[in-house]
């Protein structure tokens, strides 16, 4: 099936980028990425390219490169989806917030919406790429859906998860471990298998069944997690027996088994498919029945709440068991580096946390906006938008958000935080003055030898 024209539904961080290395590769394809969202394809096309809605290092440079070439954003989604011989959804996939499945299962209201406009407008036959990451045997929905149009239309259907992780999505898609396609049709397979062929080497380019392919996504994001909880559950128990948990990880990650990557102790993993990908995997165990399957995958959810409440309460215990009133000078706020994602992060418990104890926390992060900063807080709904403003500000420089503080708590490994004057921060914070390190980013010694009270994890 020739592919000239391609529409991807949903200009996020996964269509976004993705679709920006894709038409770079393939620079005879002309891509158009469709929303709803209207401020976000505003910010797409604004000609000032650090407006983009989305930072990621190595985007910027594509997209100037592609855009208004072969590379569209648009609010026309009908058009784009008519045109174009191959759609992918890229959609949100979030936990439900209501009804059956409320805090587990994944909504997927944005996935039938799609598939049921796709249905509305498409006059020929196309291939449907399900690029978000869905439960197993969501393509059997959309399926339905397309195939009951009673417009004769032929649509085949694709699963292809995308595995980038924000912060090095364009290296992740320049140079990815694997591409993954699963599918009933080979022709539309390898129509999907020739696009990343202009750059993917073809033993990267793995086929398999769609369900494979859906639960394969799930089932990677499993893994990772459970890595962090596992490293982090044994961070635990370092701070007891005097064996730190930078020897331990290295240790074990000399094993080729195991392997050293995603061994990192931290103040718990975030962003936006961790926590909702093994919830909804757990959600799936439990509807088939497996209960015990259910429970083993939620543990790592568990550990990686019992790890965010712990830094927490570390924090308020060493600081003689009372933090009211005192200001905690908060170093980011992004749930990695090098992202403006906050989704899920950290640092947003973490604060929540805090402010119960009537904290005056000061947050200072290099790509995140104080509008950002506050919403993320008032989502959670703890306590009206007037106290969160009087508990939380946020701050443009690193030194203002330190000034006067008892306390620095480090929530993102951005590594300009390592670059700062510490002699001087400390010399303008409260004695004794604390380090509580959410991510093992400063040198232990020197904090220690500067003269704070440095608590790291695992150590
Ligand atoms: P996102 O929220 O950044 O983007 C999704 C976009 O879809 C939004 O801009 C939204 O307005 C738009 N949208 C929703 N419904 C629409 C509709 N009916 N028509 C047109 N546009 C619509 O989400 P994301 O982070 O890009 O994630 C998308 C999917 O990819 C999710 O399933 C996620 O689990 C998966 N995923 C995300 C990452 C990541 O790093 N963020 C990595 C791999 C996979
Ligand atoms: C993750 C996966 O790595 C991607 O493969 C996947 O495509 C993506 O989820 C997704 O489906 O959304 P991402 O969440 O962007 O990517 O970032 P990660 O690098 O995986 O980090 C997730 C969290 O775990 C971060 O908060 C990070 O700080 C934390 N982490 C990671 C640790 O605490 N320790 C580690 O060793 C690694």
């Amino acid at each position: 099936m020739l592919v000239r024209k391609i529409c991807c539904i949903g200009a996020g961080y996964v269509g976004g980028p993705t679709m920006a290395v894709i038409a770079k590769k393939n620079p005879d394809l002309k891509i158009t990425i469709v929303d709803i969202n209207k401020v976000r394809i505003n910010a797409w096309n604004d000609s000032d390219l650090s407006k983009l809605p989305i930072y990621e290092p190595g985007l910027a440079e594509i997209v100037d490169d592609t855009r208004n070439k072969n590379l569209f954003f648009s609010t026309d989604i009908d058009t784009a989806i008519d045109e174009s011989e191959m759609i992918f959804i890229s959609v949100n996939t979030p936990t439900k917030t209501y009804g059956v499945g409320k805090g587990m299962a994944a909504d997927l209201k944005y996935i039938e919406l799609c598939a049921r406009n796709i249905a509305k407008v498409a006059k020929t036959d196309k291939i449907v790429v399900e690029k978000s990451t869905l439960p197993v045997r969501t393509a059997e929905a959309i399926k339905s859906i397309l195939h009951n149009t009673g417009n004769g239309i032929d649509f085949k259907i694709l699963s292809n998860p995308e595995f980038l992780a924000e912060g090095t999505a364009i290296q992740d898609l320049l140079n990815p471990d694997r591409v993954l396609i699963g599918g009933e049709s080979e022709a539309a397979i390898e129509s999907l298998a020739q696009i990343y062929g202009t750059w993917v080497p073809q033993n990267k380019i793995l086929r398999t069944n769609v369900w494979s392919s859906e639960l394969s996504k799930l089932t990677a994001n499993a893994f990772l997690a459970q890595r962090v909880s596992s490293i982090n559950a044994i961070s635990e128990l370092c701070e007891l027996t005097e064996a730190n948990i930078e020897e331990v990880s290295k240790a074990i990650g000399m094993d080729s088994r195991i392997g050293p990557k995603f061994l990192k102790s931290s103040v718990g993993f975030g962003g936006s498919c961790f926590q909702k990908d093994i919830l909804n995997l757990v959600y799936i165990a439990r509807s088939y029945n497996l209960n015990q399957v259910a429970d083993y995958w939620e543990q790592v959810v568990i550990m990686n709440n019992h790890q965010k409440r712990r830094f927490s309460d570390r924090l308020i215990k060493t600081l003689y068991n009372t933090v009211s009133g005192k200001k905690i000078g908060m170093l980011g706020w992004a749930f990695k580096k090098d992202t403006n994602d906050t989704r899920e992060s950290a640092a947003i418990y973490v604060a929540d946390h805090l402010l119960n104890e009537q904290a005056m926390i000061s947050v200072y992060d290099p790509k995140v906006s104080c509008s950002k900063i506050q919403s993320d807080l008032n989502y959670l709904g703890t306590r009206t938008e007037a106290e969160n403003y009087e508990g939380l500000t946020s701050v443009d420089s690193p030194y203002k958000a330190l000034n006067e503080a008892h306390a620095v708590a480090i929530m993102t490994e951005w590594d300009e935080f390592k670059t700062y004057d510490w002699e001087k921060i400390y010399s303008q914070m409260k004695k004794p003055a604390f380090i509580f390190d959410g991510r093992n980013l400063l040198d232990k010694s020197k904090m220690s030898q500067i003269g704070f009270e440095y608590y790291s994890i695992g150590q």
